[in-house]
């Protein structure tokens, strides 16, 4: 696990847009693995941007995202599916073919969501995942206690995290109980982790989930089992770290051919 912390979210985010670059110009049909929320908004921004200053091209790119609420319409202010399309999809070059997000309207859930593994199976797997992390140490929607060889299946929320996205619903009764999301073991399947976090809100989850103990409790921590997870923080979310001023250190220092990365 590689703890990148940065003075601001958007130093973070551009190393997150950076790698992301990276990771598209070495194999244009990269598979990403999408996030949403607040957290990686610049991200998303700055990949828009790469795209119409610097040609970055998304026409080869597979995207799945990670979660979506049931029963929510796509058209849905609150829904995943608007968010990507209003934060991402409509500003790059991406074929709509190519795009896979949860469906919260599927009839049959557990045959939809053993699709939804397949099909990022049959993809090829995912090259690179996005991560933004819950305030009580959620991957996804993978809540605290999830089996951490889970696969994409349906979870109920938390009540704090229904309340941590209430900001999104007019009305707090609106937030659904239920989600479909990847699970923590499809999280791992994938080649590298980009986990992001900002902000004091998160600094509990982010000590919990990169210096505490592997524990279904705070599933963030499963990245320590990751072979390529990168955790990219503020300084406010890397605050409760007791090793920040190594992790400074150890990224000031990069040998050269590493730096960029
Ligand atoms: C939701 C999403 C997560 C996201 C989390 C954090 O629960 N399902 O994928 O990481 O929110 O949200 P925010 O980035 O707004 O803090």
């Amino acid at each position: 696990m590689e703890v990148i912390i940065l003075p601001t979210a958007e130093e973070a985010s551009e190393v997150a847009a950076r790698l992301v670059a990276h990771q598209l110009r070495a194999k244009s049909d990269s598979v990403l693995g999408l996030a949403t929320g607040s957290t990686p908004c610049k991200l998303y921004q700055l990949l828009a941007r790469m795209h119409s200053v610097d040609h970055l091209d998304f026409s080869r790119v597979t995207t799945f995202n990670l979660d979506e609420y049931i029963g929510l319409d796509p058209a849905h202010p609150a829904s995943y599916h608007r968010f990507m399309e209003e934060n991402f999809f409509t500003h790059v070059n991406i074929s709509r073919d190519r795009i896979h997000i949860p469906d919260g309207l599927a009839r049959d859930v557990p045959a939809y969501c053993d699709a939804y593994e397949k099909g990022i199976y049959d993809a090829g797997g995912i090259d690179l995942q996005i991560l933004g992390l819950g305030s009580d140490g959620h991957l996804g929607f993978n809540e605290p206690g999830s089996s951490l060889s889970s696969h994409t299946r349906i979870k109920t929320l938390t009540e704090r995290t229904r309340n941590d996205n209430a900001r999104y619903f007019t009305d707090d009764r609106e937030v659904p109980h239920h989600v479909i999301t990847m699970g923590l073991g499809t999280i791992m399947n994938s080649r590298m982790c980009l986990l992001l976090a900002f902000g004091k809100r998160k600094a509990q989850a982010v000590a919990e989930s990169v210096e505490g103990p592997v524990t279904a409790s705070v599933p963030g921590s499963l990245l320590q089992f990751h072979s390529r997870a990168k955790v990219l923080l503020d300084a406010e979310a890397a605050s409760l770290l007791t090793r920040a001023d190594y992790y400074q250190w150890v990224y000031k220092n990069k040998p050269p051919w590493q730096s960029d990365l």
